[in-house]
């Protein structure tokens, strides 16, 4: 067979999967995330810093499984260890060597760890989180930011992704299905506006049980005191003050969003890069605050019900602390932020060379491209600014171009892209700015 034929049989191939997809799964995908038609995939494998779909294409991976792939796909060390548990069986719910080990490395490395609770994803893990803070306080409301991803859980989606800003401190769900019942459970505040959250923290003290907040929130950094603002007014009023890591986790640096930005919180939720590509989170914190997790305590002590049937799984463990170990050694965080910081840098310069005004934000590790004049944008409401249609068009001529992307959303960089990869990405970065203008 020749190599065109070949191109051709994969590239059928592919569509007949696209077809089997479309026929059993919602909306032919696996959940909220769907590509345009014409650069629709199905992975066939992945390493290092690439994915292959099933046509045969290769392409630089930045999405890196939304987050989790830090080390890139198939890491050595990950596979390695992998096997080696699987050999010994695959989940017990009792305790087990990888969940103790995996824990104690995460209590050492997080600033305001002192125990851990495992989840099974990140919804569950600020579920959870949410759910102590109540038993914590006494108290039942929680206040999030508008723009701020928490998952799935009921009183995650509200003021998430507003088509126009919220109607402070009131939300409007995010998904239908959503208890009507669970909107005076939920305050929406701006981030990074320092005098309405302080306002209506203030405002609702005595319902407050948490205030959680994503600290690099997407791709907005936090303003030099906010954090700050929100860890005081918290601890004054004995209101538990959550960090979503599931993205910073150990991704922005090793200690996390808290060790960078160096504010501390009383929980923080972990998910994403802490297992290795496995399925996998857990919640962080005060003692006295996980403790009421504990099982030995008794109904009337307030006892949290938090866990699940493969929360504390051996394997996504035993991924885990082999993606720590990784983590741990000299020099990685700088070639993972030396290669975000350079290809940041030239998606901001060539897009202006082809005469766009486009933004990378957020941080080295992690940001989003986005189409807007404003180059320090500090809400959701400033991000709304953004032409998402451009950033589709953008993303579409990147994925031809073999660089695959989440339109709209973030870059996520592996530790296993390389400078080449880098080199090859802004070639393509420039073609597809080019493709647009
Ligand atoms: C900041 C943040 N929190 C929570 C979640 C939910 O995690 P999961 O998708 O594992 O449920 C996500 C998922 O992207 C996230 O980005």
């Amino acid at each position: 067979m020749t190599a065109v034929a070949r191109d051709v049989d994969e590239v059928a191939g592919q569509a007949a999967w696209l077809a089997r997809a479309d026929r059993v799964l919602a909306g032919g995908a696996l959940g909220l995330f769907t590509l345009p038609p014409e650069v629709d995939l199905v992975v066939a494998a992945g390493s290092a810093g690439h994915v292959v779909d099933v046509a045969g294409r290769d392409y630089i991976d930045f999405h890196l499984g939304s987050g989790p792939a830090l080390l890139g796909h198939a890491h050595p060390a990950v596979v390695a260890a992998v096997s080696a548990q699987l050999q010994k069986g695959s989940t017990y719910y009792f305790l087990n060597e990888p969940a103790i080990e995996l824990a104690e490395r995460m209590v050492a490395a997080i600033p305001c760890a002192e125990h851990l609770v495992y989840a099974g994803s990140g919804s569950e893990a600020t579920l959870y989180a949410m759910r102590l803070a109540r038993a914590a306080t006494g108290r039942s409301k929680v206040l999030k930011f508008e723009g701020g991803w928490h998952g799935m859980n009921e009183y995650a989606l509200w003021g998430t992704v507003p088509a126009t800003p919220s109607a402070y401190p009131v939300g409007r769900p995010d998904s239908a299905g959503i208890p009507g019942v669970i909107r005076d459970e939920v305050l929406v505040a701006p981030f990074n506006d320092i005098e309405t959250a302080e306002r209506l923290i203030g405002q609702h003290r005595d319902e407050l049980a948490a205030v959680i907040v994503e600290p690099l929130q997407r791709v907005l950094r936090p303003i030099p005191g906010f954090l700050e603002a929100l860890r005081t007014i918290t601890r004054e009023l004995g209101i538990v003050l959550i960090f979503d890591e599931i993205v910073t986790g150990f991704r922005i640096a090793w200690g996390g969003a808290q060790e960078l930005y160096g504010v501390v919180p009383d929980v923080a939720t972990y998910g994403k890069a802490m297992s290795g590509g496995f399925p996998m989170a857990a919640l962080v914190g005060r003692a006295d605050v996980m403790a009421y997790a504990d099982a030995r305590r008794t109904a009337q002590a307030r006892r949290v019900w938090a866990g699940g049937t493969l929360n504390g799984n051996p394997i996504a463990a035993a991924a885990g602390v082999a993606s720590l170990e990784v983590l741990s050694q000299p020099g990685v965080y700088d070639h993972l932020h030396r290669l975000g910081s350079r290809l940041r840098r030239a998606i901001v310069e060539r897009g202006h060379d082809h005469g766009f005004a486009v933004q990378a934000l957020g941080e080295d590790a992690v940001f989003g491209v986005r189409f807007m004049e404003d180059p320090d944008p500090h809400s959701w409401a400033d991000l709304l600014a953004a032409d998402k249609d451009l950033g589709l068009r953008w993303a579409v001529e990147l994925i031809k171009r073999g660089i695959l992307v989440n339109p709209n959303e973030k870059f996520y960089i592996s530790t296993a892209h390389t400078e080449a990869d880098i080199d090859r990405a802004i070639e393509q970065v420039d073609g597809a700015f080019a493709a647009l203008a």
